[in-house]
């Protein structure tokens, strides 16, 4: 069976009511689904209907098929979350679901109707009709022509001059650091408070990273401890864009001109973020993103460089094949390797793309209930944008005082997960993780006590604003209520 959820959950068109019941007793949920050989859906019976069977006198071994409910609820596989859970009620209680065919794929629970899970990515549009379209043409590798599609509907988004599709996020950066001739001796700031692929890109390629602090209201990389570790051996800047936050990029740029660095934005949280009225990586020498599944818009894995300077965009077309010659084959210029995306991610990409304002769009609506809701809460302060451009919400994010809240943040992590809401900390300081300890640091007061009462609420393509409701309300049940 395709789906493990679905191990002794399916029974056959001619199975008996003790098949049934046996099956019951190992699921614990009291449903059973019937299918026949193709797997098509035919039947629901549930632990009320042996009830009523044996009540009409019924005896084990006789066949279940009298005894299906004569009509039952499906959802479809492939539509938004809430619309199937819109199907549930006090007599639906586990919803199957089937695929254009008919053939069950897996099933809902009224347990997910409380489960608010922390990201959601939506697949609902054409992604399904796009990947098909590579698997029925074989165009499945890394040619084809939803690749070219896919870097120039982000390269219009982003307004930069040229955009290249990689394999992930943290293979941008790496590919991003080698075309600008960072390497061994070479030092790259970066900020403290950022996911480690920041700081592992930088030391992948053999060079040294140095953290610096961030900004306590805007989280993101300050640029007056920047100013403090410039020295002999810096060579870049590594601003992050951090939960969808734009950083103050004229002071970084002005810091970076006056001493010869480059700038490498890490955008991996922050596609359609703006600075100014422009959208992050457009702004430095190269702009990183991710299109893990928790992104703004994903592709699974996935990634995307991009640059103004046409130079630096064929260097790093080359170094993401293997480095070799363009118009000679097989002729290696440097040492490369190979991060391409493929066409099935880039079939997701372009799905993804086409409805890239309206996930915006609907991030912008959880956070703003999101913010009214909070409003109410003591000892919960949301990581506020900052004026100086548009915000895009990735993971709605919050300080926890503990002594207002009336708990600290590791204890309300444990007792959100109580309440079926998926939350998680933020990212922890860098500093001093083991595979970082020994670089270079500022002073790093203000990332290390983000790091430690930091807190991620549930924010994806698939919520709505009544599970941020929800969300809240445990906030409020957990919190001090005087
Ligand atoms: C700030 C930051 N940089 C880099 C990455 C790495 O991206 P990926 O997971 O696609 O390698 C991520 C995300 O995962 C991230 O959050």
């Amino acid at each position: 069976m395709a789906n493990a959820r679905l191990e002794n959950m399916v029974a056959p068109t001619d199975a008996t009511l003790k098949q049934v019941m046996n099956l019951m007793s190992a699921n614990t949920i009291g449903v059973v689904f019937i299918c026949d050989s193709d797997g098509i859906l035919r039947g629901v019976i549930t632990d009320g209907d042996i009830r009523r069977a044996f009540l009409t006198g019924a005896t084990v071994e006789q066949p279940c098929q009298p005894y299906l409910r004569p009509s039952y609820t499906a959802g479809r596989v492939g539509v938004p979350r809430n619309e199937n859970l819109a199907l549930m009620s006090r007599r639906i209680l586990h919803l199957p679901l089937v695929d254009a065919d008919g053939r069950l794929v897996d099933y809902l629970s009224w347990k997910d109707m409380w489960h608010v899970p922390l990201v959601s990515p939506s697949l609902s549009g054409n992604e399904l009709r796009y990947v098909e379209e590579c698997i029925s043409t074989g165009w499945i590798s890394s040619q084809g022509p939803f690749i070219q599609r896919f870097e120039a509907m982000a390269r219009d988004f982003l307004g930069t001059g040229f955009a290249l599709s990689t394999a992930n996020g943290t293979l941008s950066l790496q590919l991003a650091i080698q075309a600008l001739d960072i390497g061994p001796g070479d030092e790259v700031i970066v900020p403290n408070f950022t996911f480690g692929a920041s700081a592992n890109a930088v030391m992948q390629r053999g060079a040294t990273p140095v953290f610096a602090d961030i900004d306590p209201a805007s989280w993101t990389l300050s640029p007056e401890s920047v100013a403090a570790l410039v020295g002999p051996r810096t060579k870049a800047i590594m601003p992050v864009h951090i939960y969808g936050q734009a950083c103050d990029m004229d002071p970084i740029m002005d810091i970076a001109r006056s001493h010869g660095l480059k700038v490498i934005e890490d955008c991996a949280e922050a596609l359609g973020a703006e600075y100014k009225g422009r959208r992050v990586g457009s702004i430095g020498d190269v702009g990183c993103f991710s299109f893990f599944a928790n992104k703004i818009i994903t592709t699974g894995e996935g990634g995307l460089v991009t640059v103004n300077d046409p130079q630096l965009y064929e260097r790093l077309k080359m170094l993401r094949d293997h480095g070799v010659k363009p118009e000679r084959r097989y002729w290696h210029l440097e040492p490369g390797t190979n991060c391409r995306m493929t066409n099935l991610q880039a079939a997701l990409g372009v799905a993804q793309m086409e409805r890239v304002d309206e996930f915006l769009a609907l991030r912008d609506r959880l956070a703003e209930r999101y913010d009214a809701e909070l409003a109410g809460i003591r000892g919960i302060v949301p990581h506020r944008a900052a004026n100086w451009g548009r915000k895009v919400c990735w993971l709605y994010s919050v300080v926890v005082e503990p002594e207002s809240f009336g708990m600290d943040r590791d204890s309300l992590l444990a007792a959100l997960r109580e309440l079926g809401v998926e939350a998680r900390p933020v990212f922890p300081a860098l500093d001093d993780q083991p595979a970082f300890v020994g670089s270079r640091a500022g002073d790093v007061e203000a990332s290390r006590s983000l790091a430690v009462n930091g807190l991620s609420l549930p924010t994806g393509n698939e919520m709505s604003v009544i599970e941020v409701v929800r969300v809240v309300e445990a906030l409020r049940i957990l919190g001090r209520t005087e």
